[in-house]
């Protein structure tokens, strides 16, 4: 039996991973669930995102799915040791559940010349301090600098995006991370939902900052993970299908979704308990 790779975000931050998936790893097919009824994740609790989130691998591996990847730094952050660590064995120990933060931290020791780094995510992963932690883990001599910005999902998820609004609130947190140190050079948009926003970024960053592109970053790790476990690669069918699923109306879903991934998109809506 072979299923789809499953895609998982709390809204529609995770197409921005998906559609890279899509274009380095076409041959694949997809199955995107966002949890959009219950979005923005950002400033819940750690129990409530961990609930959330096995909610959403449950059903991506009843639906099929031998392997499972949380597009979301904040469940990343909050739930995915816990389901690796408690639940992957009771609900199917050959399936896989990976998160996107670790390969994005793997990067960072290779671009930053000055070992100053500034993360940029929601209030769950910035006071997860998992960033932080997984640096801790990869490089001694690197400095991590955190800022939250618990307004960009909201704006992001009500479609809010290259506007007057969006731009203030995206300078007003660039300037607080810049305040702690000005010799950061290396950026992180540790939520899936930012490079959704990347035209204010620009326009407020240094020009000669690096931007972590995260999507490109996942996408190319999830090529080498194939490759190194061909004992999964083998269970993911290949019919270059991506379907799409969200927990609020499918109608919304699709206008939004269709902007983000440039392509009419038909979703179905779902019920995840
Ligand atoms: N896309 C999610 C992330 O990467 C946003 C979480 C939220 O729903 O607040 O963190």
């Amino acid at each position: 039996m072979t299923g789809p790779i499953g895609v998982f975000d709390s809204g529609f931050g995770g197409l921005t991973i998906l559609k890279k998936f899509i274009e380095k790893l076409p041959k694949y097919d997809y199955m995107f669930l966002g949890d959009n009824a219950r979005a923005p994740y950002g400033s819940r609790s750690f129990q409530t995102i961990y609930n959330y989130t096995l909610q959403a691998v449950k059903f991506l591996f009843e639906k099929g799915c031998p392997l499972v990847i949380i597009a979301c730094n904040t469940a990343s952050a909050k739930a995915l040791r816990s389901i690796q660590q408690n639940n992957l064995k009771l609900l199917n120990p050959n399936n896989r559940v990976l998160g996107i933060i670790r390969p994005t931290v793997e990067m960072l020791g290779s671009i930053t010349k000055t070992n100053n780094v500034g993360i940029l995510g929601t209030s769950g992963t910035i006071n997860s301090k998992s960033y932080i932690l997984e640096t801790a883990k990869l490089f001694k001599n690197i400095n991590v600098y955190q800022q939250a910005c618990p307004m960009l999902v909201p704006l992001v998820e009500n479609n809010e995006i290259d506007n007057f609004g969006t731009d203030f609130f995206v300078k007003k947190y660039i300037d607080l991370l810049f305040n702690q140190n000005q010799n950061i050079d290396t950026i992180v948009l540790g939520c899936t939902h930012y490079p959704l926003l990347i035209n204010s970024f620009k326009k407020y960053l240094p020009k000669n900052i690096n931007i972590i592109k995260q999507n490109e970053i996942v996408a190319e790790k999830l090529k080498d993970y194939l490759i190194r476990h061909p004992e999964i690669e083998q269970r993911i069918s290949k019919k270059s299908t991506v379907k799409y699923l969200t927990t609020d109306s499918y109608e919304i879903f699709n206008k939004s979704a269709s902007i983000f991934m440039n392509t009419i998109i038909e979703s179905e809506t779902i019920e995840i308990n």
